[in-house]
Order: C-alpha cells, then sequence, then structure tokens
C-alpha cells in the first residue's frame, strides 16, 4: 500500500488536527493535503443516556488505540441541533458522516442537506426514513432484540391469566416498531391464547388475534404504551398503570420493557407497588446500572448488544465510502423511499446465569464495575 493511500484510509476515521503516524515510518507525520479538515463527522443522539455514551467511548477507544483523536457532537434530543451539528461538519468538510439520528424521519432533511453537498451518509444504529441519501445501515438485529425479550417473559411463565404490561420505545425511532414487532411475534400466539393478559393497551387486545402487525397497528399500539425513551415518562406511565389496575392485575407480573433505562424506571414503580408480589422485566443495552439491577434481582435480563462491533462495523463502512468502495452488505432496510444497504450484527440475552460469562469475561466490563457478582 503506498503511503498517500495508507494516509488517507487513516485520515478517513478521524479528526486528525496535528499528529498522524505513518505507519510505514512510524513517525509523527502532519497531513498535507488534507490539512485539519475532519474527513469523517459522527453524530449522536444525546449524552442523558448511558447507551450513547457507550457508543461515543467506544468510538474513542477504537479510534484512539490507532493513535487519533474524534470529534463527536451529540444532539441532545433535537432534530434541529441535529441539523446544526450536520452543517457544521459539512462546513468543515467532512466526506461521510455516522449519524444517529434522534428522529429517523425529521433527520431526512440532514441527510438531503449532506447529500445534495456530495458528503456520504453512514445511518447508525437508527435508521434514517424517508430519504434518499442514506448510502449505508449498520445495525443490531433489532427484531431479535423484541424476539428475545419477549422469550424471556414466555420463557418464565406458567399457568393462564398471568397479567402482561407492554411499553415501548419512541414512536419517532425507527427502532421502536422493530423491537415491538419482534417482540409482538413470540408474544401474540401466547397473548391469543390466554396465558397472557395485556393490562394497559386496549389496542393490542383489540389486536390480540393478529400474529402480523402493519405499521399502523404497530403505532397505534405504541402510541399508548410508548416511554419516548424517557427514564421519567416510563416512571409516570408505569405507576399510572399500576394506580388504573386492579388487585386481580398484579401479584406476579410480566413486563416487557423496551431498554434498560426505561427498565429500572418501570421496575421501580413494580417494586413500590404492594399487591406485586413477584416481576419480570426485560431490557436492552447491558447498561451498566442496568447490570447492577440484574446482579441484584431487580431487573431480569437485558439484550446485550456490543457496540464495540457496532463502531468498528461503522469505521469500515466510512473508509470503504473514503476509498470509494461501496461498503460490505448483508441485506437492506426498507426506510421508506429506498432499500438502504445494511450490516447487522447479533444480540444475545444476558441474565443473572450469564453475565459473568458474557459481560466480564468477555472483556467488556470489568468485575471492579459492579458489587456482589454472583
Ligand atoms: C437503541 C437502543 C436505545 C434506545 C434509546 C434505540 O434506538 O437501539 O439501544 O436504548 O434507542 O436511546
Amino acid at each position: 500500500m503506498s503511503k498517500r493511500k495508507l494516509s488517507f484510509v487513516l485520515l478517513a476515521l478521524v479528526v486528525v488536527a496535528s499528529m498522524v503516524l505513518a505507519a510505514c515510518g512510524g513517525q509523527a507525520e502532519t497531513p498535507e493535503a488534507e490539512g485539519d479538515q475532519l474527513a469523517v463527522g459522527i453524530v449522536l443522539p444525546t449524552r442523558d443516556e448511558p447507551r450513547w455514551i457507550q457508543d461515543e467511548t467506544r468510538f474513542r477507544d477504537a479510534l484512539s488505540a490507532a493513535g487519533y483523536s474524534v470529534e463527536i457532537l451529540f444532539s441532545q434530543g433535537s432534530s434541529a441541533r441535529e441539523l446544526e451539528n450536520v452543517e457544521a461538519l459539512i462546513s468543515r468538510g467532512v466526506e461521510v458522516i455516522i449519524i444517529c439520528p434522534q428522529d429517523g424521519s425529521a433527520a431526512a432533511a440532514a441527510a438531503e442537506t449532506a447529500g445534495a453537498a456530495g458528503v456520504r451518509i453512514i445511518s447508525y444504529d437508527r435508521l434514517i426514513r424517508d430519504s434518499g441519501a442514506v448510502d449505508y445501515y449498520v445495525t443490531f438485529d433489532s427484531f431479535a432484540v423484541g424476539a428475545q425479550q419477549a422469550q424471556y417473559l414466555v420463557d418464565n411463565v406458567t399457568g393462564t391469566g398471568n397479567p402482561l404490561y407492554l411499553y415501548a420505545g419512541a414512536s419517532s425511532d425507527n427502532n421502536a416498531f422493530i423491537f415491538f414487532d419482534g417482540a409482538w411475534s413470540v408474544l401474540q400466539p401466547w397473548i391469543a391464547d390466554g396465558t397472557f393478559v395485556v393490562q394497559n393497551s386496549s389496542e393490542a387486545i383489540a389486536l390480540q388475534d393478529k400474529s402480523d402487525l402493519t405499521r399502523d397497528e404497530l403505532a397505534q399500539i405504541i402510541g399508548q404504551v410508548t416511554t419516548n425513551w424517557d427514564f421519567n415518562t416510563a416512571k409516570n406511565l408505569a405507576e399510572a398503570n399500576l394506580t388504573a389496575a386492579g388487585a386481580d392485575a398484579k401479584g406476579e407480573v410480566f413486563i416487557l420493557a423496551p431498554n434498560d433505562g426505561t427498565a429500572r424506571a418501570i421496575a421501580d414503580a413494580f417494586a413500590a407497588d404492594g399487591d406485586v408480589t413477584n416481576y419480570y422485566v426485560t431490557g436492552q443495552d447491558a447498561e451498566m446500572a442496568s447490570v447492577q439491577y440484574i446482579i441484584d434481582g431487580k431487573q431480569s435480563m437485558t439484550v446485550f448488544k456490543d457496540v464495540r462491533t457496532l463502531v468498528q462495523d461503522a469505521i469500515n463502512a466510512a473508509v470503504a465510502l473514503l476509498e470509494g468502495r461501496e461498503p460490505e452488505a448483508r441485506g437492506s432496510y426498507d426506510n421508506g423511499v429506498t432499500e438502504v444497504p445494511a450490516i447487522q450484527s447479533p444480540v444475545v440475552t444476558v441474565d443473572a446465569d450469564n453475565v459473568q460469562s458474557v459481560l466480564i469475561d468477555s472483556g467488556y466490563y470489568s468485575a471492579d464495575d459492579f458489587t456482589n457478582l454472583p
């Protein structure tokens, strides 16, 4: 590989402000043609959820391991801020933007703006909808996330008439639909046969004999049980559901919670209800606080999504685009306008039984991060 090409590949990933190690000589070198321009920019949705801090950390780890610094911009839950971030990166001359949209449809404007400026767009974890300017999508198997959450509830249920409480992510996030769709694919037969009785969604009850839901039908249920990915919304909704429920809708209960942040909030609400004798609650992301909840018996499971893989997939795709190649795709996702080439990573169910082997022994977290590990 020529020295010029090597520099190009390395520069592809990062904000190269001053130092670039030329791998040929192992010496510091100041890039000439590229100056201090960004080749790739990264935009993440919010600093307020540990999930996205995980992604930030893993991007920094992956890039600094190679000797580079990186600038990551956060949209703080605002699509307007997200667009500003994208415009700022474009004005700095980026060629590729890796973006996890705050709102999948609203982000179409940012994608179109980037596309018009000749900037390639990688949709990261969440799909940007309704835009033809999305070049590539790196994601986890989000259908499997929901299916594994539901399977955990099914694996722990016996008898009939078991109270089931459903919660979902934000309707503005395409993933919320895929998660719920995956969960529904597993839960629906068990709701239809009376094993579970849905307590908090008249729309889910009305649709309980239907195995395949349309996007509109999913939207109707999600509209009733959305947490908006927000801790307080989740807590308030769970409390309202518990207030509305009679004692026969309590006892041992089963709770589909969409992610770890909302799972902890919902779990706290159910734990505080004197008529709830036992609960099973799902999650996702393997956030440290939830791993501790699992160890302490306060959350039943989480779905581990190894962010290191997602970050590496995004970096590989960025390098390919910068080199003028199309990134390797294994499938595609329909974003409402086009089929976006995609790569997706598997996910793993974690509960108290395998937290040590999956999260600690693998080096993802350190044993010191937790107390009372089994
Ligand atoms: C992500 C989840 C995350 C949720 C809330 C989803 O799009 O896939 O990992 O918990 O957003 O931020």
